[in-house]
């Protein structure tokens, strides 16, 4: 359905918030909104916002003045402009945000987006709403269904939400606090929401949560799931070629996850395993709950179950009381892994957290010079990770046209993009490719005649 009223949505952050952001479009489209990529034609316009580091949350703030002109200039032609903040910064910081920018009519948090249209009509009457409750109800019982058109629009590829929330409480993350506390939705929900993106075309499925495979949904037989218990159901569903999930703590790792791995080709031999530090020392600090012995004989029996596993991590560098052997810890750790890819941040304060009280804060040119340091070493790894897949063949999900006629562009199963000459019939397929040579952020391949399971162990 195109409406005559537009919205537009901004999203920063994590891949929940681009989940989130799709559910808003989808809430919105049968109140009669369509979206637009321009902020300066819409009557609503929303930041759907990140607070896990700092220069995240002062970006909101950055841009808020930028739609204030926008806001200004609608109101001269005589247009309204609403504006609204949602996720983590709204969660985090309520009213305070109105205070700081007024421009604001509508605040509202990650737990109330299924009631997002009525919040609009209410905007309209009533100033500087602010709604960040944690509700009893569940949210997903009243999000609406994407459209085919807006999962066709999305493309093959496509996000679900699995649980939301953290009981894990890092010393360093606000998530605990944003999102509240863990909880997972019912295995046949899921499964139902993954069969109707099969029927639309989506061939592939990432399963999504601050805590994944802290899931604990319940099954069809009434018991608590397991992720991997999931994930064998998920692979049943007609269509759904490719499964991955997404962000994993170490200490829920279980035997039944690492035995799915062993078990189901459609689970991507990719694995986001993030690890923060590898320093005992400063893992305890973080109330990380796992040692770097165990993080790394975690890795070796999923090694085990599936010996193509390649594995990618987010890291902190300069958490309170880190000292140059600490982090030399971290940077042997990168090399015992042979980390495939990372996310690699600056230690940044968050208030209300337990690290940002601590005495021992790093400095800021210390933090930057590990930094510089662990991403140099991970960049390494990633080259000679990308290098030792030429002349290897695997399967490529092809996503959309390349960037030269008769190209097409897809994933490995790395999700390094993969540039290939094919029919533009083959989007929507896993093919089987060759890889014939490596460029500095994609591969390049040629279609295969190789048949059967088209994955070649990677050596680290
Ligand atoms: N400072 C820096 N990085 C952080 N992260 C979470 N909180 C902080 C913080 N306060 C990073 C962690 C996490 C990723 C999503 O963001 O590495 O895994
Ligand atoms: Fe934050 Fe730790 Fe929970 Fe991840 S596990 S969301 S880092 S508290």
């Amino acid at each position: 359905m195109t409406g005559q009223r537009k919205f537009f949505i901004k999203s920063y952050g994590c891949q929940m918030n681009a989940y989130d952001s799709h559910r808003m479009a989808d809430m919105l489209a049968p109140a009669g909104f369509s979206e637009t990529a321009t902020a300066a034609e819409a009557e609503v316009v929303i930041l759907n916002t990140c607070h896990i580091r700092e220069k995240a949350a002062e970006k909101v703030y950055s841009e808020l003045g930028r739609i204030r002109k926008l806001k200004e200039a609608a109101e001269r032609e005589g247009r309204g402009m609403l504006v609204a903040v949602a996720g983590c910064v709204a969660q985090a910081e309520g009213r305070e945000i109105i205070r700081r920018a007024p421009i604001v009519d509508l605040v509202f948090g990650p737990q109330s987006y299924h009631r997002l249209p009525e919040l609009i009509a209410r905007a309209a009457m009533e100033d500087g709403i602010v709604e960040t409750e944690f509700p009893i109800e569940d949210k997903f019982d009243h999000l609406a269904a994407p459209s085919r058109e807006a999962v066709r629009a999305r493309g093959v590829s496509a996000f679900v939400t699995v649980q939301e929330g953290c009981d894990k409480f890092c010393t360093f993350c606000v998530v605990p606090y944003t999102r509240g506390a863990e909880i997972s939705r019912p295995a046949s929900k899921i499964v139902a929401e993954v069969e109707h993106l099969a029927a639309a075309g989506v061939r592939e499925v990432t399963l999504i949560g601050q805590n994944v495979n802290a899931y604990h949904g319940e099954g069809a037989d009434g018991r608590a799931w397991s992720l991997g218990r999931l994930l064998r159901r998920i692979a049943l569903v007609p269509g759904i070629a490719r499964l991955r999930y997404t962000t994993s703590h170490p200490r829920d790792v279980d035997e039944d996850l690492i035995a799915a791995h062993g078990e189901l080709a459609s689970l991507m031999p990719y694995l986001h395993l993030p690890v923060q530090s590898g320093s005992d020392r400063i893992l305890a600090a973080m109330n990380r709950r796992h040692s770097r012995a165990e993080y790394l004989d975690i890795i070796d029996r999923l090694r085990r179950a599936r010996a193509d596993l390649a594995f990618s991590s987010d890291f902190i560098v300069g958490f309170p009381g880190e000292t140059e052997a600490d982090f030399k810890q971290t940077m042997t750790l990168i090399d015992q892994v042979a980390f495939a890819g990372a996310f690699s941040f600056k230690y940044s304060p968050r208030p209300g957290t337990p690290g940002a009280g601590l005495h021992d804060q790093v400095a800021e040119d210390v933090k930057a010079e590990r930094l510089a340091r662990l991403q140099d070493r991970i960049d390494d790894h990633q080259k000679r990770f990308n290098a030792g897949c030429l002349g290897l063949t695997f399967g490529v999900l092809f996503e959309k046209p390349g960037r030269h006629p008769g190209q097409l562009v897809g994933r490995s199963p790395y999700l390094q993009p993969v540039n290939v000459m094919a029919p533009a019939k083959h989007v929507g397929e896993v093919a089987s490719v060759t890889i014939s040579d490596i460029g500095a952020n994609s591969l390049f391949g040629n279609l295969s005649s190789a048949k059967g399971p088209c994955y070649a162990s990677i050596g680290t």
